[in-house]
């Protein structure tokens, strides 16, 4: 089981970047996350579809090609030889003054970070987890687009903190105007009425790979969908809740503040959108 990282071409143990890079003194980054699953990278054009729209978001030219990104971390990931891998790439704005001004920075540094692959304990797929409705708000699109994947994710760390002290795994976050939006790295489906129901993209939320996957399986599937905009009362008659990830994958979420969701146990369509997305990675 071994970390292997790719800065810029070259496969080390261990990796050093400058203090000087803006990804670390701005979080002027843009990221993704992939896994394998029985070895083979999973959705991985989309990743990185979305990682080129995230640079464009933030006027960052990523240096490689999808192809040459793709090789580099078929290296990565074979140098590392773990059974199953997670993969982190990183494209940084590159070295330049203490100034918030991007203009000085001319390289953009580029890190593929592979590690063994994360598994969540198992129990939190048959019990579920408890989510908190905290405070700290998602930002609101019209500043850093939660859209937008970047390097910055103090807002989403706020919010883990603040569930962390109400002793639940993750937070659940309101944007500005009160509506449900997602949680710190994954997003948030219910059930209501045998209905599935996400907030909607306008929300101001992550396109989660994972949920564009669950939303098609479930219409393919002949479960109702609807994304839309609700404030966070209309839980109270929720019947399931899950949340959605390349790594937690479909994870059942059993109560909110504490309070058991349903019946408080992972319920059927819960249970189905599991085998559903398991069986799609699976036939990859
Ligand atoms: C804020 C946020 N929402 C949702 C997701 C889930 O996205 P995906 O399914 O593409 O992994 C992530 C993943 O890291 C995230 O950071």
């Amino acid at each position: 089981m071994t970390t292997r990282i790719n800065l810029n071409g070259d496969i080390q143990q261990e990796a050093f970047i400058s203090v000087l890079d803006h990804g670390f003194l701005f979080g002027d980054s843009v990221y993704e996350v992939i896994s394998t699953h029985q070895g083979r990278l999973y959705f991985v054009q989309e990743h990185l579809k979305r990682l080129r729209n995230s640079a464009r978001a933030i006027s960052l030219e990523i240096p490689l090609a999808d192809d040459a990104i793709i090789r580099e971390i078929e290296k990565t990931v074979e140098a590392a030889a773990n059974l199953e891998s997670y993969i982190r790439i990183i494209v940084t704005r590159g070295v330049g003054e203490i100034d918030i001004d991007p203009e000085s920075c001319t390289r953009p540094n580029v890190l593929i970070f592979v590690k063994p692959a994360r598994l969540y304990p198992e129990e939190n797929y048959t019990h579920g987890i408890n989510v908190a409705l905290v405070s700290v708000k998602r930002n609101p699109k019209e500043s850093l687009n939660p859209g937008i994947k970047t390097g910055n994710y103090l807002n989403n760390v706020l919010a883990k903190v603040e569930a962390r002290q109400a002793g639940a795994a993750d937070a659940l976050m309101l944007n500005p105007t009160g509506q449900l939006t997602e949680c710190t790295t994954s997003n948030f489906f219910f059930v209501r009425d045998q209905r599935l129901m996400t907030p909607s993209l306008d929300c101001g939320i992550l396109s989660g790979i994972t949920r564009e996957v669950v939303l098609r399986l479930a219409r393919e599937n002949g479960v109702l969908v609807e994304e839309g905009e609700w404030p966070p009362e209309i839980l109270q008659d929720a019947e399931e809740a899950f949340i959605t990830g390349t790594v937690k994958r479909v994870m059942p979420v059993t109560s909110l503040d504490s309070r058991p969701i349903g019946e408080g146990k992972p319920g059927p369509i819960t249970k189905m959108m599991i085998r559903l997305y398991e069986d799609v990675l699976t036939s990859l």
